[in-house]
């Protein structure tokens, strides 16, 4: 799929803009919005309490646990990290250059040397074909503005994956957004929605942009056509065990053999 190089830059430093404000202000909030407590040594400590989670997943993927292995839109390296120790290289990548600088300066400890952090310009990934054993990303698709930017990222990783290597990528998957909450909206009146919207802004100025809120959940079919149009073979689909059924979900794709 071609992207029109104007409408391409905007929309990557869409995302870098938005994201750089996020992590200017609280990288490991905006990493992950659970965490509202803690120093960074707590924020990291966090993650390994669902290390046996990302295990049952790579055995899903049929990983073995070494070469080369890449977090997409890694934040600050937390998923990095966990795949730092079961992988012999890892890169991490992110649109937002604030977050892999705070990453950098997370992961400097001699433990770290095979991780490698690089910014992204969010649609493309910065890595040669066929280089990358396994691909992961976890909240960053959900978060993507466009259908053209999900389809841009998912054709890139059939082209840095090796052959019969797979990914695993978390997506925000159901029914399209409340009914119900859309109905309520386009009842009330014009000046409640004014209220509401000003107040939104007003409090959550930092999640209310499109590179935060996304296209809203995919459904199966939707992710079906995208998978296909990116030569992506769906191998297994997991919902995330950690919240109610049908909000997320992580596809294991391999690049399909056609
Ligand atoms: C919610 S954080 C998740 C970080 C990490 N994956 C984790 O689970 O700890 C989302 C990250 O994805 C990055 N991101 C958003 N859109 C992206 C894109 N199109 N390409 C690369 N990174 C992206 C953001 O800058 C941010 O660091």
């Amino acid at each position: 799929m071609q992207f029109d190089t104007r409408h391409a830059t905007k929309v990557s430093a869409h995302m870098r803009r938005q994201w750089d404000k996020r992590a200017r202000v609280d990288p490991l909030l905006y990493v992950d919005t659970t965490f509202r407590r803690g120093n960074e040594h707590d924020f990291f400590a966090k993650i390994q309490e669902q290390t046996s989670d990302f295990d049952y997943l790579l055995s899903m993927a049929g990983v073995s646990h070494a070469g080369c292995a890449l977090d997409i839109g890694c934040g600050v390296g937390r998923t990095t990290r966990v795949l730092a120790s079961r992988f012999s290289r890892v890169i991490g990548v992110d649109v937002s250059p604030v977050m892999i600088s705070a990453a950098r300066r997370l992961h400097q400890e001699p433990d770290f040397q095979h991780m490698v952090f690089a910014i992204s310009d969010g649609l493309s990934l910065p890595l040669q074909n066929e280089s990358v054993d396994f691909a992961f990303s976890n909240a960053v698709f959900l978060h993507m503005p466009s259908f053209h930017v999900i389809q841009h990222n998912l054709i890139e990783i059939g082209r840095v994956l090796k052959h019969n290597a797979s990914a695993a990528i978390q997506l925000r998957v159901g029914p399209p957004r409340s009914v119900v909450r859309r109905l309520l909206y386009s009842l009330s009146p014009r000046w409640a929605r004014y209220i509401w919207y000003r107040w939104i802004k007003r409090h959550h100025r930092l999640i209310t942009d499109s590179a935060w809120l996304g296209v809203g959940p995919l459904r199966s079919q939707q992710i079906k056509q995208l998978c296909k149009t990116a030569r992506l073979e769906i191998n297994a689909v997991r919902e995330e065990p950690t919240y109610p059924p049908h909000c997320f979900a992580t596809i294991i794709v391999a690049r399909s053999s056609q």
